[in-house]
């Protein structure tokens, strides 16, 4: 399943409506540990966020792996791939305004690669072009936490696209 929120209760709602208490939980943006500090503490859990606030309380969360980095870069997915090939719950919040592409990215991006069975985003853009967009009738729909028609198209070396963009004409 695939959940989409703004506000950030529903977020943690759909989360901790959908954990048990064994999983592996990748959370991606966990600031100060909010959210991660709700998740049931026998779950294996690999928080990431590149904020200089996130070190000094998310050490405070004993049970918590936590790494320090940026979640668009190939070595921070690598550096998860050490410790873990799949999760049940992939979870991203990289603040609910973020730009949904760069989300929409790193979704891609992790879900194809640990294939969680859930992953639940935060993000407006993503939520509001959901709830606007008509499909057709074609047939394309994922049961799992990543998309099925490219789970296995792999993962590109170095995310060049991240560096590509432009940054705002209005000042
Ligand atoms: C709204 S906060 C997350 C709140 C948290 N999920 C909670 O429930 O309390 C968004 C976080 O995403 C982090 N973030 C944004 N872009 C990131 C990136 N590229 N790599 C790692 N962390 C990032 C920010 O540092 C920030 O702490």
């Amino acid at each position: 399943m695939i959940k989409l929120s703004y506000d950030v209760k529903k977020y943690r709602q759909d989360i901790l409506g959908l954990v048990n208490p064994d999983d592996t939980v990748i959370e991606l943006g966990c600031h100060v540990g909010g959210t991660t500090k709700r998740i049931p503490e026998t779950c294996n859990i690999i928080a990431i966020d590149n904020s200089p606030e996130a070190p000094s309380e998310m050490e405070k969360l004993a049970h918590v792996n936590f790494i320090n980095e940026d979640v668009r870069l190939h070595d921070t997915l690598s550096k998860v791939f050490q410790i873990t090939q799949s999760c049940d719950i992939l979870a991203i919040d990289l603040g609910g305004g973020y730009h949904p592409d760069t989300v929409f990215k790193v979704f891609y991006i992790w879900s194809s690669t640990f294939k969680p069975t859930h992953t639940i985003i935060r993000n407006r853009g993503i939520l509001e072009f959901f709830n606007s967009a008509q499909g057709s009738d074609e047939s394309f729909v994922s049961q799992f936490g990543y998309l099925e028609s490219y789970h296995d198209s792999g993962i590109p070396p170095q995310i060049k696209e991240f560096e590509l963009w432009t940054s705002s004409f209005v000042k």
